[in-house]
């Protein structure tokens, strides 16, 4: 069986990474790696391949640095030329990016069979590039692999049980990734305060809106004064401040990390500040709680236990809810997102086809 692995951004490498390993273990599978070439910065890109010994794509397209509608035409464009050379039995896409609804649309319009992973996940925002992504590409995929009941249930409201697609609970890949590389972990070589709070900002809503990420920098400059905090910074973002000039003093910004740094930082830390989906995960994973920089979140079982608050980007909220989880640390005792073994279903499920 010929499987199709189109991947282009950060977190995508980092779920890609759980599943590879699992199609290296069968004969009976061989996987095709396209990169978009949606990140390309060998921080966000090349280290996550050589970090997390994922198999060197096979195609990178290096379609990058776009509007949305240039990005994904010009993917749609260079999938199809592949796709018809190749001929997968299925194309698998990952999370909610423009690189995911292009490899889905591509396939499907050519008759090849598609799986998601991650599917079934909602903001109910439709301002959001992801929620557009997302909505899309379960409507056309043939597999739907959902990471928890929540997800479940937002493709039945949708009325998923009357399309001709399965629908399967897998659990949470990234799970599975945080379990098997929590032992490789490194520390990132950068002098690091004993005590800090990482953070993450990188979400358009934040990033293309001056006043929402003056409040949240504004906010984490307040912070970082009674507890420093690092902020390994997007490339979007930096240029973001640059262009708007903000200039935060407190908080330590770093270059992107490698997710086997990343991993070292999440446990080392003492709270997580985040508008990242993957971080507010691995937050979990690791028993730190975390402030999301987010007006909803798909993860919302998080929020519902008590392991989350949503901030959004209100400078107020942001700083009470920063004294809230510093003074009561909530305690991590449930399963939310599956046994670690997300990825061994996906290839079981891919080998039932
Ligand atoms: C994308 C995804 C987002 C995901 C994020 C993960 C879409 C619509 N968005 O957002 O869902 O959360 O990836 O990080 O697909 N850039 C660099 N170097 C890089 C990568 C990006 O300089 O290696 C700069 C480029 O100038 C680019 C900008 O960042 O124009 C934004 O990159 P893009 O891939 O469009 O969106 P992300 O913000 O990374
Ligand atoms: N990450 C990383 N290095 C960094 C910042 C994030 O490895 O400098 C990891 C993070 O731990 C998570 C993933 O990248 O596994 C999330 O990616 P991102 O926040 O870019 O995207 P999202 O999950 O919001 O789509």
């Amino acid at each position: 069986m010929k499987i199709f692995t189109i991947i282009g951004a950060r977190p995508q490498f980092i779920k890609a990474a759980a599943v590879s390993r699992v199609f290296k273990k069968t004969s009976r599978i061989k996987e095709i790696i396209v990169h978009t070439g949606q990140h390309f910065d060998k921080n966000m890109s090349d280290i996550f391949f050589e970090e997390m010994s994922i198999p060197k794509p096979d195609y990178n397209l290096e379609i990058n640095s776009l509007s949305h509608g240039a990005m994904t035409g010009r993917m749609l464009e260079g999938l199809e030329k592949i796709i018809l050379k190749e001929k997968p039995d299925f194309v698998l896409v990952y999370g909610d990016t423009n690189s995911t609804i292009a490899g889905a649309l591509t396939a499907k319009k050519l008759h090849i069979k598609v799986a998601h992973v991650e599917a079934g996940l909602r903001s109910f925002n439709m301002d959001m590039p992801e929620e557009i992504n997302r909505i899309l590409t379960d409507r056309i995929s043939d597999i739907l692999f959902c990471p928890t009941d929540t997800a479940i249930k937002n493709l039945r409201n949708e009325g998923f049980d009357n399309f001709p697609a399965t629908i399967i609970k897998n659990g949470d890949v990234m799970y599975d990734a945080a379990l098997f590389y929590k032992t490789k972990a490194r520390k990132p070589n950068v002098n690091l305060p004993a005590k800090f709070i990482l953070a993450t900002v990188h979400r358009q809503e934040n990033t293309d809106d001056i006043k929402r990420l003056k409040s949240i920098f504004n906010a984490l400059e307040t912070i970082s004064k009674e507890t420093k905090v690092v902020l390994p910074i997007h490339p979007r973002t930096r240029k973001k401040l640059e262009s708007s000039n903000i200039t935060p003093s407190n908080i330590m910004l770093i270059d992107p990390v490698g997710y086997l740094e990343m991993i070292w930082l999440i446990t080392h830390s003492e709270l997580i500040m985040t508008d990242s989906g993957g971080l507010q995960k691995e937050a979990f994973f690791f028993e730190k709680p975390c402030i999301t920089l987010r007006d909803e979140t798909e993860w919302v079982e998080l929020v519902i236990n008590g392991f989350n608050t949503l901030a959004g980007a209100d400078y107020d909220k942001i700083i009470t809810s920063y004294h809230k989880f510093w003074k009561n640390k909530p305690e991590f005792n449930i399963e939310l997102y599956g046994k670690g073994n997300a990825s061994d279903i996906i290839v079981q499920s891919l080998l039932r086809q």
